[in-house]
């Protein structure tokens, strides 16, 4: 029997799965590290923590599944996409990684975007320089702190600096690569133009693969600080939206998937690489061979929930503990008990900005038409119902350049909860439905790595052999056509206050 590992390199932590050759879970772990956050709008993280989560939770996954890490066949990598790890000569960590949520770089997109040109830019990449991707921040780090700047001999994406802890290569492949606004996403290949436009050098780069191909095996330290075993190969794997794809079985035409991470991300499978013509979905390779997927993306969807919940629910907290539940639980069951529209009170969840439908770092939360009669129970359902009006908006878009999918698979923290599930059908007026393995990225990038080593003959065939419909969600067409003007007054909102959020960020 072969086994294989998946490992995300999430935002909250890191997490690991054994898969057998069946594709079925046999157990999986995850490990928390924090999230630094030094100044309004930054987001950081310590390379060093995401390899100490994975140090943590690769040898748990494994015991839970019954063997021995040096069982393992083949291991695929997963991970925030878009962050910056800067490594010198002696390959130490230069500084903090700049995250996918980090907002600083507004002045660098734009050097970017005018050293390359806004064509060349749109030609080649498929998408705006957005401040959460990562050429951006090699740029801010250029202009702010150039001493570190000059030490830069290797940027890698967050899970690949995992790679290299494992391997001792510096490797990637073309769905993470696509983020990094240096990639040619037709061509699937680093783009010179753009690494002229951002300063850096060819030498800096990681090889770049397939997500299917083995890119490197595993060294004789990283099989010491693993206990896997030395020359185990670890395939390209996927930024964690491509690799989600995968998780979620959206591999071919007419299948599109919602994520309810920290982020929430709207993914639809694309067989050529279209782009929105007014590019506020992204176009990104895919983690299929030589196929691309379109996305939209909301920065803070279950992370304004969790915001949420961490800033205004003690009580829901200290009530949860008493009674040995979530806390997340006490806030969804009141919201439920409040009808649709939340009585005038509308939320905004750009609490770092926002990429789709507006790539606006100056966006910022809003709770807008509170009354004295509202609840705390108003404004939960009111964050609830503004991230899926949020996710209805890149529905929209998806589907103004042909996406169209009666069913929607949903996943990620916020899926399991059955209220929010209907919720978003109803908005987005589409079928919802979940599937029997909720582990998304990791269970993707193990499915690739049990593809690698010939398990499954395709990607196709690992979901079909491994993936089924589980809970379904209709839409209530009544509630569907009730959410319609609700939608379109919160759409209104951010045109009244787009001026105002840029005087904001001015002020401050
Ligand atoms: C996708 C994106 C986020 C991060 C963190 O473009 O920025 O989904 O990958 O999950």
């Amino acid at each position: 029997m072969s086994y294989f590992l998946g490992i995300d390199i999430g935002t909250g932590g890191a997490r690991s799965l054994v898969i057998d050759e069946q594709g079925r879970l046999l157990g999986s772990a995850s490990s928390e590290y924090p999230l630094l956050t030094p100044k309004p709008l930054w987001a950081e993280q310590h390379p060093q923590d995401w390899w100490q989560g994975v140090l943590r939770c690769l040898p748990d996954a494994c015991r839970k599944a019954g063997i021995s890490p040096s069982g393992i066949s083949a291991v695929g990598l997963s991970g925030q996409m878009h962050g910056a790890v800067f490594l010198d000569e002696k390959d130490a960590v230069i500084r903090p990684a700049i995250l996918w949520c980090d907002q600083r770089t507004a002045d660098e997109c734009d050097e970017i975007t005018e050293r390359a040109g806004a064509q060349a830019v749109h030609r080649i990449t498929l998408n705006r320089v957005l401040t959460g991707f990562q050429a951006p921040k090699a740029v801010w780090l250029k202009n702010n702190e150039p001493e570190a700047h000059r030490r830069i001999r290797k940027l890698l994406l967050p899970k690949d600096y995992i790679r290299f802890k494992l391997t001792g290569a510096y490797a990637t492949e073309v769905s993470d690569a696509s983020g990094t606004s240096l990639l040619n996403v037709v061509e699937r290949k680093w783009s010179p133009e753009m690494m002229e436009a951002a300063f850096v050098e060819e030498s800096w780069l990681p090889e770049c693969f397939e997500s299917v191909e083995v890119s490197a095996t595993v060294s004789r330290e990283g099989a010491q600080a693993t206990g896997l075993r030395e020359g185990t190969p670890v395939v390209g794997g996927g930024g964690d939206q491509a690799a989600g794809g995968i998780g979620s079985g959206v591999v071919d035409t007419g299948l599109v998937s919602t994520s309810l991470g920290t982020s929430g991300v709207v993914f639809a499978y694309a067989d050529k690489p279209f782009v929105d013509p007014l590019l506020r979905t992204h176009t990104f390779c895919h983690a299929v061979p030589g196929k691309w997927h379109a996305m939209g993306v909301v920065i803070s969807a279950g992370g304004s929930l969790r915001w949420y919940r961490d800033t205004f629910c003690e009580e829901e907290k200290r009530l949860a503990l008493q009674q040995n539940k979530d806390a997340y639980d006490l806030i969804l069951q009141a919201a439920e008990d409040i009808a649709p529209g939340c009585e005038g009170l509308f939320y905004l969840p750009y609490l770092s900005g926002e990429r789709t439908p507006y790539p606006d770092p100056f966006a910022r939360g809003v709770f807008f038409g509170a009354t004295l009669s509202h609840t705390r129970a108003h404004f939960s359902r009111a964050v609830l119902e503004g991230v899926s009006f949020a996710l209805k908006d890149s529905f929209e878009i998806l589907n103004s350049i042909g996406v169209d999918a009666q069913q929607v698979r949903v996943m990620g923290g916020g899926a399991r909860s059955g209220f929010w599930r209907q919720l978003l059908a109803d908005v987005v007026g589409r079928t919802h439905v979940t599937l029997n393995v909720e582990e998304g990225a990791a269970f993707g990038v193990a499915l690739l790595a049990g593809v690698s080593q010939r398990a499954w003959s395709s990607v196709q065939e690992a979901c079909s052999a491994t993936l089924t419909t589980h809970q379904s969600c209709e839409s209530d067409s009544t509630r569907t056509l009730a959410y319609k003007p609700l939608h379109r007054f919160y759409q209104s909102l951010y045109s009244a206050m787009k001026e105002r959020f840029s005087a904001l960020a001015e002020l401050q």
